[in-house]
């Protein structure tokens, strides 16, 4: 064997190494990610308006304790500097680092519209993290991680928590925001031809809340178990209805349903789909899912996201799955909508509509 091939070899062995130390201490920046947010750091550098030093930072953290680490915080923020999460620079004074806002870290604001702050906040808590330590399982056994981890599905313990439901909600309201502004800018006209509209599945109701504001002559309905009902806030033009989307779901001109087909298998998501189908006019009505597109080469912006989520789907839903188009349309075409238009937006799902004819 030549020189250049043993070299070749031991190179692509270390730079293997390499990745697997990276691979397998991934769960890093999302704890230190969840530490800042804890920390409410970001917030605390955006009231100051600029860039600041970490004892200006430590001097503003919630009940600090005479133990306070500022040696842990900095590196942390250090950590998080090479991630980009945070800028670096240094004060006029060359005496002091500076720790800034980047692009990301606008994204981890508390009380702020748009933030994804309680979507981090809840996949990172340990309640959620559980079920990812019985992925190996659910390859030898098959079922549902969460029912291995916690002996029911993700909905019922929402409905026996209630610290989880709140949780769980605030994160699924953060993220509605988010996906609203880029299904209002790409869709937004569209749902201007309906005189009334149901969100199945639709937990806190600000998805509604986005379309009624839009079109406040629309009927707007918000329509979730009644455990999510009964701690859903009031939202002007929107009504809340409670009950089981596998049983019935209410009349509609159209329906819309984000982030829960993904949730489903897709038998179950044939059942919903079909109750959809009873729910809206013949001919006429249509189904609007809001949901990953998967596409194995793609290479935009939220694709890569799109695969993270569907293993999130096996640790937390109950057999559910992101689908490729194809799988889209398979199911469509199961539940009585043959024909299917999908619009592509800004963000990490698309619109996929479903057209009765
Ligand atoms: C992933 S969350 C999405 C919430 C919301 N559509 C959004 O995008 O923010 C799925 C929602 O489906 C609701 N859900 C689960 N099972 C349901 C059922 N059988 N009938 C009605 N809603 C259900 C959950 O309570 C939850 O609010």
């Amino acid at each position: 064997m030549g020189e250049n091939v043993v070299s070749e070899k031991a190179d692509a062995m270390l730079k293997g190494q390499a990745e697997i130390w990276e691979t397998l201490f991934g769960f890093v920046e999302s704890m230190a990610v969840k530490a800042v947010v804890e920390l409410h750091i970001p917030d605390i550098i955006h009231s100051h308006g600029s860039p600041m030093s970490l004892f200006q930072i430590i001097s503003k953290i919630d009940s600090p304790t005479d133990e306070t680490d500022t040696k842990c915080l900095a590196r942390i923020m250090r950590f998080l500097v090479r991630k980009k999460i945070f800028t670096v620079q240094t004060s006029s004074s060359g005496a002091e680092t500076l720790y800034g806002l980047s692009r990301s870290s606008k994204w981890l604001l508390h009380d702020a519209e748009p933030s994804l702050a309680p979507m981090v906040l809840m996949q990172n808590h340990p309640w959620q993290l559980a079920p990812w330590h019985c992925l190996s399982r659910c390859v030898k056994e098959g079922g549902v991680a969460y029912e291995k981890a916690y002996g029911c599905g993700i909905w019922d313990f929402a409905a026996k928590n209630p610290e989880f439901n709140k949780i769980f909600n605030d994160a699924m309201t953060c993220t509605a925001s988010v996906a609203m502004e880029a299904v209002m800018g790409g869709y937004g006209e569209g749902f201007g031809r309906f005189g009334s509209l149901v969100d199945v599945g639709g937990g806190n109701g600000n998805t509604m809340a986005a379309v009624a504001r839009a079109f406040p002559h629309m009927k707007c309905v918000n329509f979730d178990l009644p455990h999510v009902i009964a701690t859903a806030p009031v939202h002007e033009g929107v009504s809340h209805v409670g009950g089981d989307m596998f049983v019935s779901v209410p009349k509609a001109d159209a329906i819309l349903m984000k982030w829960v087909m993904h949730d489903w298998n897709d038998e179950d998501c044939v059942k919903i789909l079909r109750n959809c189908r009873e729910a809206v006019p013949e001919k006429t009505g249509k189904v609007i899912i809001v949901d990953v597109v998967l596409e194995q080469e793609g290479n935009g912006l939220f694709d890569e996201t799109g695969f993270l989520m569907d293993l999130v789907m096996v640790a937390h839903a109950s057999g559910g799955r992101e689908r490729t188009e194809l799988e889209w349309k398979i199911i469509l075409e199961k539940a009585g909508f043959p024909r299917y238009n999908i619009i592509k937006l800004p963000a990490l799902q698309s619109i996929i509509e479903g057209f009765q004819e």
